[in-house]
C-alpha cells in the first residue's frame, strides 16, 4: 500500500488511520481516497486491531473537503466517477465490522464532513467546524452526504446545513447529534482513545452483528430486520464470547473476549 497521505498507527487494540496532507488541509484527491480505502482492507482481517479512528494531520482540519483542484476539471461523466469511487470507499467504511470513530480537529468540509457522517461515531475538538459547502461550489455533496446527513441529524438540520452551505461549530454539532463528545484540541486523540476503548472492551463478534443489524435495520423493510436481528442474537449464543461474557458477568470479574 502506498503511503503517501494516509498511514496507519498502531495504538494497543486500536487502529488510528491518519490523513496527512497538511499544505492542502488534508483534502481528498484521488490518491487520498484510494489509499484511505486501502488502509481499511489492510486492517479488515487484522484481529490485533478492535476498533479504527479516523483523523487528520496537523492543527487546523480532519479533512477541508474533496480536492478542488481536482473537481474543476471533472466532466459529467468523469463526476459520476469520482463521486462513486468516494462512496465505494466511505460505504465500505460505514459497513466495516470494527467499530470506527472519526477523531474531528478543525475543519471537516465537503467530504470531510461526509467521510464523519460514514464513521460510526464521531467526536470533535472544541475547534471543530462542520459544514457542506458544496452548493456554493455549483455542486452538491457527492460522497453519500445527502444521505447520511438527514439520517443522523434529521432533515430540517440536514437541509439547512446542505442547502445553506454554512459552518456548525462544535458546541453545535453537539447540540444537533451530529458528534459524541467534544474535548479540547489538544486532547483530542487521547480522549477519542479513550473513547473507543470504552466500546472495544465489549466482544468483538457482538460489536460486529451490532452493526450488521442497526446497518441492515436502515435498507430494510422492519419486519425483515426484526428477523435479522433475531437471527444474529441466536448466532451469538455460538460464540465463546458470549460464554466468556456472561460467566464473567456471573463469576463477577472482567471478561477476557477472544472475538470467537
Ligand atoms: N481542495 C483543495 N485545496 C484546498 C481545499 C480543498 N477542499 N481546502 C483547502 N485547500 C488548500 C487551499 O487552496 C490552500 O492551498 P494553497 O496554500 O496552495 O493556496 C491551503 O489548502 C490552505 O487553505 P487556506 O484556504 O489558505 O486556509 P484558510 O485557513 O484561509 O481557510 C478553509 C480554510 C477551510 C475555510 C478554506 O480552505 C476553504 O474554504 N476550503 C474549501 C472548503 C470546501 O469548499 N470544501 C468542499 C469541497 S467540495
Amino acid at each position: 500500500m502506498s503511503d503517501a497521505f494516509v498511514r496507519v498507527e498502531k495504538r494497543d487494540e486500536l487502529a488510528v488511520v491518519v490523513i496527512d496532507r497538511q499544505d492542502k488541509l488534508n483534502a481528498l484527491n484521488a490518491d487520498v481516497v484510494r489509499e484511505l480505502g486501502e488502509a481499511f482492507e489492510s486492517l479488515r482481517e487484522d484481529d490485533d486491531v478492535r476498533g479504527v479512528i479516523v483523523t487528520g494531520a496537523g492543527e487546523k482540519a480532519f479533512v477541508a473537503g474533496a480536492d478542488i483542484g481536482e473537481l474543476a476539471k471533472m466532466t459529467p461523466l468523469s463526476g459520476i466517477q469520482v463521486s462513486r469511487d468516494g462512496q465505494d470507499v466511505f460505504t465500505s467504511i460505514e459497513r466495516f465490522p470494527k467499530p470506527v470513530l472519526a477523531a474531528v480537529g478543525g475543519y471537516a468540509l465537503g467530504g470531510g464532513c461526509e467521510l464523519a457522517l460514514a464513521c460510526h461515531l464521531r467526536v470533535a475538538s472544541d475547534n471543530a467546524r462542520f459544514g457542506l459547502p458544496e452548493v456554493g461550489l455549483g455542486i452538491i455533496p457527492g460522497y453519500g452526504g445527502t444521505l447520511r446527513l438527514a439520517r443522523l441529524v434529521g432533515l430540517g438540520r440536514a437541509l439547512e446545513m446542505t442547502l445553506t452551505g454554512g459552518m456548525v461549530d462544535a458546541e453545535k454539532a453537539e447540540r444537533i447529534g451530529l458528534v459524541s463528545a467534544v474535548f479540547p484540541r489538544e486532547e483530542l486523540l487521547d480522549r477519542a482513545c479513550a473513547f473507543m476503548g470504552e466500546i472495544t472492551k465489549n466482544g468483538p463478534v457482538a460489536l460486529r452483528m451490532a452493526l450488521e443489524s442497526v446497518y441492515l435495520a436502515l435498507d430494510s423493510a422492519p419486519g425483515e430486520a426484526l428477523r435479522f436481528e433475531s437471527a444474529l442474537f441466536g448466532f451469538l449464543a455460538s460464540t465463546e464470547d458470549m460464554k466468556e461474557g456472561m460467566s464473567a458477568f456471573l463469576e463477577k470479574r472482567k471478561a477476557d473476549f477472544k472475538g470467537r
